[in-house]
């Protein structure tokens, strides 16, 4: 069972927590056929949509694709139903409150693909105000560029190197499971190393702000 407030707890003083097997069996299976069908469309039906964003890799002669952007509304309906309803949505309000999705996309790192560079999604906003949810789809480890953190670093001030806030650590490594949800503070300082030559590893990652504006009103009781 989820404690929400176990994660807002873990949240609010290091920055992340991981949820395991978050994500019913069903719903894990249908998102994996999509992510599939989605990641076909690019590799075998040559979708070039400025959604789809990759990179040329000297060595491989096709284009890389990395991240599939504004996943919402690519052609992947039970994908798509998450940013309107269900499981994230349920998530955010119990750890946030009220709440709305501001970012929906999946990153998909391919045997071989490099690593993401540090950063933090957002810099300058409130504690606890925006979290990232990532489910992952595959199996994510040390070997395949798994999500790394430096935990604590979302309270640092918006204007810190990112660099030499991961030079001076400590880095901790947040391997997943097919099925886990990961949470993290968008201010978090983080970033993911190359795939050595491992399995493929996706993620589905979605923002949730909190949104003052849907919070109940005090005298509405009244
Ligand atoms: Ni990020």
């Amino acid at each position: 069972m989820i404690d929400p407030s176990l994660t807002l707890r873990d949240i609010t003083e290091v920055g992340y927590a991981t949820l395991p097997g978050a994500l019913p069996a069903p719903l894990l299976e249908a998102l994996r056929q999509e992510a599939d069908q989605l990641i076909e469309a690019f590799t075998v039906h040559g979708e070039r949509s400025s959604d789809f964003w990759s990179y040329d890799d000297p060595k491989r002669g096709n284009p890389v694709l990395y991240r599939i952007h504004n996943l919402e509304r690519q052609s992947a309906q039970r994908i798509a139903s998450l940013y309107e309803t269900g499981i994230l949505h349920e998530l955010a309000q119990a750890i946030i409150g009220p709440s709305r999705p501001t970012a929906y996309a999946m990153v998909t790192k391919v045997p071989g693909a490099a690593g993401v560079p540090w950063h933090r999604d957002r810099a300058t906003v409130e504690n606890s105000a925006i979290i990232n949810l990532s489910i992952y789809l595959d199996k994510s480890t040390e070997e395949n560029g798994c999500l790394e953190v430096v935990p604590g670093s979302h309270r640092l001030p918006g204007y810190v190197d990112v660099e030499a806030t991961r030079a001076q650590g400590p880095v901790v490594a947040v391997p997943a499971e097919p099925g886990d949800i990961v949470v993290h503070d968008v201010r978090l300082v983080h970033g993911s190393g190359d795939n050595e030559n491992g399995p493929v590893r996706r993620s589905i990652i979605a923002e949730f702000a909190a949104d003052p504006l849907l919070r109940p009103s005090e005298g509405a009781s009244r």
